[in-house]
């Protein structure tokens, strides 16, 4: 899915936040932030990560102690400032597909990676709002926010083949390793569906230390992980898709810190990463710019602890 404060942020008044989960992060730090959010505006940034192979595989054998990795910008590309990005694949030879939301302005989109052209767009039927995206096959498939409503596009032309009716209690993020669908609803649930039913066919909550990570997001299947936004933070938790287990927290905070203090105080959320498989690349999404990242071990955040940035509480929107 996406993004998506921006997109949910309407709706806040409408939210039911359920019981308080245990972490530190306050009741007066939430409201902090969603008083402060409206000052932002409706667009979103893509990242560009560039992740060296072998940290994921070592991941995989130290499943006890979860990694943290601060990030460097190694690169920078132009995209479209206007593009509200909730989903975000790379679809080879230099091409991103993007999902993107808002009501009214909801797109699919085929997009040269090095100038931010986009070469195809789908315009979505305006009471749609698009979220996650992901190529299985020939076919793209995207997810809408607040319907259980799902689409399947050509890959080649993005017309129309179809659609769908997931289980989810919403639609919010998409991936695939290949065979089978991931899928996120903004609870703390990884769903497994299956590409011709859509049923669930396996769930489980994502946890870290203990805590339910809530508002899991924009999705993407890297080395045998799962890679996930957490919407209303800087972080991509990286997710075992075996259990749940949150293996490692990319802080991307200072990216995002070090914008604003450039000047780009419109700056939304972050959202969408997308994953090259062939060239070992991982792209990502804030506003506005795309990056090209490379990961770096850390030692942990340099200000407040993983629980502060990285957790909030879970919002319902349906
Ligand atoms: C890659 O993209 C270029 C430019 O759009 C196009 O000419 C070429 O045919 C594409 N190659 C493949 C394998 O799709
Ligand atoms: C899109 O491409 C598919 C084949 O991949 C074709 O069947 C379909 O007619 C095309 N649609 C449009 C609108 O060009």
């Amino acid at each position: 899915m996406s993004s998506g404060s921006v997109k949910k942020r309407p709706r806040r008044s409408s939210l039911q936040p359920s019981s308080p989960m245990a972490s530190p992060v306050s009741p007066t730090f939430w409201k902090k932030g969603s008083v402060l959010l409206p000052l932002f505006m409706v667009l979103c940034v893509l990242m560009l990560f560039f992740v060296t192979p072998n940290t994921s595989r070592k991941s995989m054998f130290e499943v006890s102690s979860t990694r943290i990795y601060s990030i460097e910008v190694v690169n920078e590309f132009p995209h479209d400032p206007n593009a509200f990005t909730q989903g975000l694949l790379y679809g080879g030879n230099d091409t991103l597909f993007e999902s993107t939301g808002l009501y009214h302005q909801s797109s699919v989109r085929k997009v040269v990676l090095q100038t931010g052209k986009v070469e195809i767009l789908h315009k979505m039927d305006s009471s749609y709002f698009g979220e996650g995206l992901t190529l299985l096959g020939e076919r793209l498939f995207q997810v809408t926010w607040l319907k259980k409503t799902g689409f399947i596009y050509d890959r080649y032309n993005l017309s129309k083949r179809g659609t769908f009716t997931h289980q989810m209690q919403d639609g919010w993020g998409l991936t695939t390793d290949g065979k089978i669908l991931f899928g996120s609803d903004g609870s703390s649930t990884l769903y497994q569906l299956d590409p011709k039913t859509f049923k669930v066919i396996g769930k489980g909550d994502v946890k870290y230390k203990g805590h339910d990570v809530y508002n899991i997001n924009e999705l993407e299947f890297i080395n045998g992980e799962v890679w996930a936004n957490i919407w209303q933070t800087d972080c991509i938790a990286r997710i075992s898709h075996k259990d749940g287990t949150v293996l490692g927290w990319i802080l991307l905070n200072e990216l995002r810190e070090n914008l604003i203090a450039a000047g780009n105080i419109q700056i939304d959320v972050l959202n969408g990463i997308a994953w090259d498989r062939e060239n070992n690349r991982l792209f990502g999404k804030l506003w506005p710019k795309l990056y090209e990242i490379k990961l770096h071990p850390s030692s942990g955040p340099s200000q407040g602890t993983i629980e502060q940035l990285c957790l909030r509480k879970p919002f319902r929107f349906v």
